[in-house]
């Protein structure tokens, strides 16, 4: 059924009454819908629009529940909070009016003209098209068409999302596969003055655009995406911005420094993934007065714990070298009955360590299984609350 029989006064009073009975059975709502006289295809488009809904409080917070979103347009929608960070950014870069290429249900377009910027989303896929065109009345307009035809020449910027899955929803890694593919989002680099394009946080390095910035960004310490800022929009190589309850904090680099290495300390820094992703370690060790144990692990080990948005701190208790037995006899002693396992430069699984501790106390420990000057240790930490 097309959106908009959704958008009509039946449409509304079906999901209206779809939305009062989500959470439940939903063969019982799809009758109750049915015995109020709504046309069973009808209440079938308003029980999966108030499904797509509350899934996308996520991304969306309360505005999810007055958008409409295809299941694959809410799975590539970029969160509210990043999606109006970058429409600041394009703001403060005197960015005025922007073409979205490949805009999908709309979230970086909805972003952007709420930020004050004229907006066109182009999108290929008609029913995706529709929903943004829904998503944005009032705010953006949507074309129907490809974008790799579309004329771009009287816009301040150009922003584009390729889509990352093949037809059955599968990733796809292999930029050549991206949708628009990346050749055209090259050529676009080549021959706009400011673009932004947004791709996976493992995007190779070797891809980006001559003279481009890489921006990685996390919310709530998951890596969610990086944003390549091309042309004029560029400002530094590498930046990490890490978003915790709405919070931003960035950190900005070369990528290119080397973290200082070194012995153990009293504290030991978990980076963020953004600071990691972003190739910032060194960066980050140095506003922590710190350093590595290990010239190939991003652990960060230092004298005192600094506050910073960019890592998790534990104060070491022990560093042990690595031995189950050891562990099992130490975590033992302690009475420890729970553990919190991190690792870098380990192949441990930690859901079978933990099984292997045979653990049980009222204690608790976090437990880091690393390496430090090419030897494996545990390292038993409290976390320091920053
Ligand atoms: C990753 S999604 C965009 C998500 C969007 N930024 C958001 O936050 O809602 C990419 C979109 O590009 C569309 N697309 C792929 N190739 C296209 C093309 N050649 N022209 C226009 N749209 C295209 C896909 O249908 C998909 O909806």
């Amino acid at each position: 059924m097309s959106l908009a029989a959704l958008r009509t006064p039946d449409g509304e009073a079906a999901l209206a009454a779809a939305a009062s009975l989500a959470g439940g059975d939903p063969l019982a709502a799809a009758a109750a819908l049915r015995s109020r006289g709504v046309p069973p295809d009808l209440a079938a488009a308003a029980l999966t629009q108030t499904t797509l809904r509350r899934q996308a409080v996520t991304k969306f917070g309360p505005d999810a529940a007055g958008m409409f979103f295809t299941r694959a347009g809410l799975e590539q929608a970029t969160r509210a909070v990043v999606a109006r960070r970058r429409a600041e950014r394009l703001v403060a870069a005197g960015v005025r009016s922007l073409a979205d290429l490949g805009c999908g249900i709309g979230a970086d377009a909805l972003a952007a003209a709420r930020a004050g910027i004229r907006v066109v989303g182009v999108e290929r896929d008609e029913a995706t098209a529709e929903v943004a065109a829904a998503n944005g009345a009032g705010l953006f307009s949507v074309v129907h068409g490809d974008a790799t035809t579309f004329d771009v020449s009287g816009f301040d910027a150009v922003f584009c999302d390729p889509a990352r899955r093949a037809t059955g929803g599968r990733r796809v890694f292999d930029p050549a596969a991206y949708s628009p593919p990346w050749d055209f989002v090259e050529g676009l680099a080549a021959r706009v003055p400011r673009l932004a394009v947004k791709v996976a946080p493992g995007f190779d390095h070797d891809r980006v655009p001559a003279g481009a910035e890489t921006e990685l960004v996390s919310v709530d310490r998951e890596v969610v995406e990086a944003t390549l800022w091309c042309g004029a929009l560029a400002s530094v190589p590498r930046r990490a911005t890490v978003l915790r309850g709405g919070v931003a904090g960035t950190l900005t680099g070369s990528g290119a420094a080397a973290a200082p290495v070194g012995p153990v300390d009293d504290y030991l820094y978990d980076p963020d993934g953004a600071v990691v992703r972003a190739g910032l370690v060194a960066e980050f060790a140095s506003l922590v007065s710190g350093r590595l144990g290990d010239p190939t692990i991003a652990y960060v080990w230092a004298p005192s714990a600094v506050a910073t948005g960019f890592a998790r701190c534990f104060r070491v208790t022990d560093v042990l070298p690595f031995s189950l037995k050891r562990l099992r006899a130490e975590l033992r002693s302690r009475e420890v009955g729970t553990v919190e396992i991190l690792k870098r430069g380990s192949a441990i699984d930690p859901a079978a360590f933990r099984r292997d501790l045979r653990l049980s106390g009222r204690e608790s420990t976090s437990l880091l299984l690393t390496r430090v000057a090419g030897a494996q240790v545990a390292v038993l930490a409290q976390p320091v609350a920053l």
